[in-house]
């Protein structure tokens, strides 16, 4: 067992990445691709060869005979690693496989991640500036890095692989996958929220997504850094924020919807009391009083769900000054509105939709799944009654996300919510580099928002409409 092995390890583990000298032998090393790293991520040039994953299948197999692995989590990491140690080298000796030490060092490394962890992807759960990781299949794993999507070298055995880590990922959580439960919805440990599909839902094995939680959420001053608005529009919203606004932010998927919903509703003052409903907890607030709920998806036996309407519901109970719903994608949305029209001002949410007036076609229908008692003329009016500014988000050609629109709800003409632009980003060309030129500016309305902001007693500055940024001439 792991204490008498102990004893026969010949070296102590030396941490990963200590240059070490190559083992006699080991210089006229064959064809053989030597790993180059422990984090594989953050090489291009680590590639991992099928010989290199039969052997880490050797060790892992070798290991189960000498370990119980089922205790295993109750060992001391530290015994553990020896007794990895002690096999690799065993089996290394056996094979005659000429292998540094480093490179020793880093297969000691993966098979406890695989023992211990959740394999292949520790190293990238170990990397907190990735934000999401994205398995497309056993051999393609891609990370979301500062926005950036990007293939990493990280690969899994076969799809029995992955499948044997999704299942280590959903038994944390006392759960199940197989034919007959081929979605799963979990978090890990640290908070993350995991999504896995399998066959024979997806057609081409296994697939994972993990969005990180706690990760980097980009400021607002980091918005105007990288212009994804210009000051005096971030300026603008921050009034309509603390004049108790009610606020809808539209995009696409990945357009930088949430991103731009956790800056703006920083500027809720802090003495307001907050409750935010995700089905991810995503948002960031700094603000003191902030109560933080949370969707659950239904268990095994389609029990115990909670969704975003319940929660709507019992946040209305709980006195708040706001309520910010991460997205509003079905019948959550009736209770906000209703919520929005009995006197809980200054909410917000996104919601998926190109353009602002197309959000509010989609919100209407959405009304219209929750009660088709209500006539669509009265959904049309409370809409337009309790929702006053869209926030129009867009992922640019070229990568870089943009505020296109902040736009004013002036109010329903041939049974549409008519919407004016206060603000735009104009979109005027691209360079050779394929970079999108374009200039934020006014639209040159006055917005009727104006008095409101009179009225709470809330400034603006002298030049917000006088402003205009180029982007990329
Ligand atoms: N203004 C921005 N500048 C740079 N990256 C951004 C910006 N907004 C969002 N991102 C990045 O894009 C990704 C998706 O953003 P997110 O706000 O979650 O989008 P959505 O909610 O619309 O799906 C995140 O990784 C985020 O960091
Ligand atoms: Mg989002």
């Amino acid at each position: 067992m792991a204490a008498k092995a102990t004893e026969t390890v010949a070296k102590a583990p030396r941490p990963a990445g200590t240059p070490v000298a190559k083992r006699p032998g080991a210089a006229n090393a064959p064809e053989r691709e030597a790993p180059k790293e422990r984090h594989p991520a953050t090489s291009n040039a680590a590639r991992t060869t099928d010989r290199y994953f039969e052997l880490k299948s050797e060790i892992h197999k070798k290991l189960i005979g000498v370990l119980d692995v089922d205790r295993v989590s109750s060992i001391p990491k530290e015994r553990v690693r020896s007794e990895i140690g002690r096999v690799v080298e065993k089996l290394l000796d056996d094979e005659r496989v000429p292998m540094t030490t480093a490179e020793q060092n880093k297969i000691v490394e993966e098979v406890l991640d695989e023992v211990l962890g959740l394999g292949p992807l520790e190293p990238l759960l170990k990397e907190a500036s990735i934000s999401d990781i994205l398995v497309n299949s056993f051999d393609k794993v891609f990370i979301e890095r500062q926005g950036r999507l990007q293939l990493t070298p990280v690969r899994f055995r076969d799809n029995a692989h992955l499948l044997h880590i999704i299942e280590k990922i959903v038994a944390q959580v006392g759960r199940r996958v197989d034919e007959a439960q081929p979605i799963v919805d979990a978090r890990l440990k640290d908070g993350s929220r995991v999504n896995a599909i399998i066959p024979p839902l997806a057609l081409d094995g296994p697939s994972l997504s993990i969005r990180r939680f706690g990760r980097h959420v980009i400021t607002s001053d980091e918005m105007i850094a990288n212009k994804t608005i210009m000051p005096t529009m971030l300026q603008f919203l921050a009034a309509c924020v603390q004049a108790k606004t009610t606020i809808l932010i539209s995009g696409g998927t990945g357009s930088g919807k949430t991103t731009t919903l956790n800056a703006v509703s920083r500027f809720i003052p802090s003495d307001e009391r907050i409750i935010t409903i995700e089905d991810t907890a995503e948002l960031q607030l700094q603000q003191r009083h902030v109560i933080k709920f949370e969707t659950r998806p239904p268990n095994l036996n389609k029990e115990g769900g909670i969704n975003q309407r319940q929660l709507v519901r019992t946040a209305l109970r709980m006195r708040p000054d706001r309520i910010v719903v991460g997205e509003c994608r079905g019948a959550e949305a009736l209770d906000m509105l209703q919520a929005m029209n009995t006197g809980v001002e200054g909410s917000m949410t996104t919601i998926h939709a190109n353009s602002p007036r197309d959000a509010f076609s989609r919100l209407e229908a959405m009304i219209l799944m929750a009660d088709l008692e209500i006539p669509t003329k009265v959904i049309l009016q409370q809409l337009a009654s309790a929702i006053k500014m869209v926030v129009q988000v867009s992922r640019l050609q070229d990568g870089s996300r943009k505020i296109i629109n902040i736009s004013e709800v002036i109010g329903i003409q041939h049974d549409h919510i008519e919407v004016r632009d206060i603000f735009r980003f104009r979109r005027i060309g691209v360079t050779a580099e394929g970079k999108v030129q374009g200039r934020f500016e006014w639209s040159g309305e006055t917005p009727a928002i104006l008095e409101r902001l009179r009225i709470g007693g809330i400034k603006l500055p002298a030049n917000v409409f006088d402003e205009a940024q180029d982007v990329n001439i």
